[in-house]
């Protein structure tokens, strides 16, 4: 702790009315010179030079800040990726950026990339560390914020879109693997920092079909870092998506009989699609698990019609499901025959499954020490990452951990404090430790 910190620490005291009365021996002169300031009334208790000063001295805290101050909206994140490839480099890493092609309805058209990185000279590390580098709009920018009351620096705060989802673990994991490998030198730890991952996924799946997904694989833990409140996730549940669309015929509203309401025919079919989580599976329900709970059913969309007074040539709407158990070829089957079912197999309603963005509920390791364990209800990039361990006895571990809450990230009050953060890179460099000794 540097001293303009202990003196604004002191002057946070020097607030409270001397009746408090904690102010330590060796620094009572420095307090009473900044506190006689803070008792006439106008000065901040910290500030913001104590805050980018404790950033400062801080490696972790400072990479943290660098990557968190770029913008890196999906489908733009070649600036950060640039960043972290610098980063590494300069500290004993060779890093590969793996170019991956912008989404179709992007507005961007430059190039992106991920960034795999590993120990130089060692290029098919035992244990991987993952996370994603894009975030949601819109970019807020990195701002530090004191604690209220008495002063305390793991309590100081960091705000901004992306310090937690996921640069927040970017910069633990590179911070963990750099310190657990200043003591252990021949460590093999990698770093795979996917791009797309708020937008279904591309950056991890491009990794997965490519030649450095090797069969069989040369790594055996993957440690995926998102937003976990510095807890081990033992699971998570799946998603399917698709979209109902009605055909109608258009009439006047006076002669409704002249045509066909899409309005009308979609209707039924939503409000049972709506309670597929809560009917059991022998009635056509899809099926619920004691580890995740009951599949969940959001219809997030509805479209239809063109006026009040014509009777609506189409309607349509899109749902995502999370699917707490089975597979989700079965999913689709019964979400397929409930609106069948419903409809009395109507040529006039379809039913469409996207291509890809489908998984099945992901099951996790927890077996390291030391950590508490919870279940999530979001989704993440680990069922995009093939294992190709058929026919093999290898078994590579997952583990998903993070600092910070998934509560905040993609809010406009985004943000984690110090000791999160700092907390993180103990927890990453517990679970490296445990994949390096099974390895
Ligand atoms: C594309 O860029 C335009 C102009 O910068 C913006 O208004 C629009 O919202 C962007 N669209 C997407 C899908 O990001
Ligand atoms: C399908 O739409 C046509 C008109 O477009 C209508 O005549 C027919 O009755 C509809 N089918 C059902 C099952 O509602
Ligand atoms: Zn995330």
């Amino acid at each position: 702790m540097k001293l303009s910190i202990v003196a604004a620490l002191l002057s946070a005291h020097a607030v409270v009315p001397a009746a408090a009365g904690f102010i330590p021996q060796q620094n009572s002169q420095a307090s009473s010179v900044r506190g006689s300031v803070m008792l006439r009334g106008a000065a901040p208790a910290v500030q913001n030079e104590d805050l980018d000063k404790i950033v400062a001295d801080s490696p972790l805290l400072s990479l943290h800040r660098t990557i968190s101050e770029i913008e890196s909206i999906s489908n733009d994140e070649s600036k950060v990726g640039e960043a972290l490839v610098k980063y590494l480099e300069e500290h004993g890493y060779t890093a590969e950026k793996q170019v991956v092609p912008v989404e179709e309805d992007a507005n961007s058209t430059a190039e992106r990339f991920n960034v795999w990185a590993y120990p130089n000279g060692n290029p098919q590390p035992k244990v991987i560390l993952t996370s994603h580098i894009d975030t949601v709009p819109p970019h807020i920018p990195y701002t530090l914020h004191a604690p209220e009351g008495e002063f305390d620096r793991a309590n100081v705060r960091i705000m901004g879109r992306g310090t937690v989802d996921a640069k927040a673990s970017v910069a633990a994991q590179i911070t963990a693997a750099l310190n657990y490998r200043e003591a252990n030198p021949d460590a093999a730890i990698g770093l795979l920092f996917v791009v797309g991952e708020e937008v279904g996924g591309t950056g991890m799946v491009h990794f997965s079909d490519s030649d450095l997904n090797t069969t069989p694989p040369f790594f055996r833990t993957l440690i995926f870092g998102e937003p976990t409140e510095l807890k081990l996730v033992d699971g998570h549940k799946g998603n399917v998506r698709f979209t109902v669309e009605a055909k109608g015929l258009a009439a006047h509203s006076g002669y409704p009989w002249l045509g066909h309401s899409a309005v009308s025919e979609i209707l039924p079919v939503l409000s049972r699609i709506d309670e597929l989580g809560d009917i059991p599976v022998e009635e056509g329900g899809l099926p619920a698990s004691e580890k995740y709970g009951r599949t969940t059913l959001n219809i997030g969309t509805i479209k239809g019609g063109a006026a009040g007074n014509i009777v609506p040539v189409s309607a349509s709407a899109s749902v995502t499901v999370r699917l707490a158990a089975g597979t989700v070829e079965e999913a689709q089957e019964t979400i397929k025959r409930a609106v069948s079912d419903v409809s009395g197999g109507s040529q006039n309603i379809t039913v469409t499954f996207p291509n890809d963005k489908a998984y099945p509920p992901t099951d996790l390791d927890v077996d390291a020490e030391g950590f508490e364990v919870m279940t999530v209800n979001y989704g993440t990039d680990i069922p995009k990452l093939t294992i190709h361990n058929e026919g093999t006895d290898i078994q590579v571990k997952k583990y998903l951990y993070g600092p910070g809450s998934i509560f905040v990230a993609h809010g406009v009050d985004e943000g984690l404090t110090i000791g999160d953060l700092e907390e993180a890179v103990e927890g990453y460099g517990r679970l490296i430790e445990a994949g390096i000794k099974r390895s």
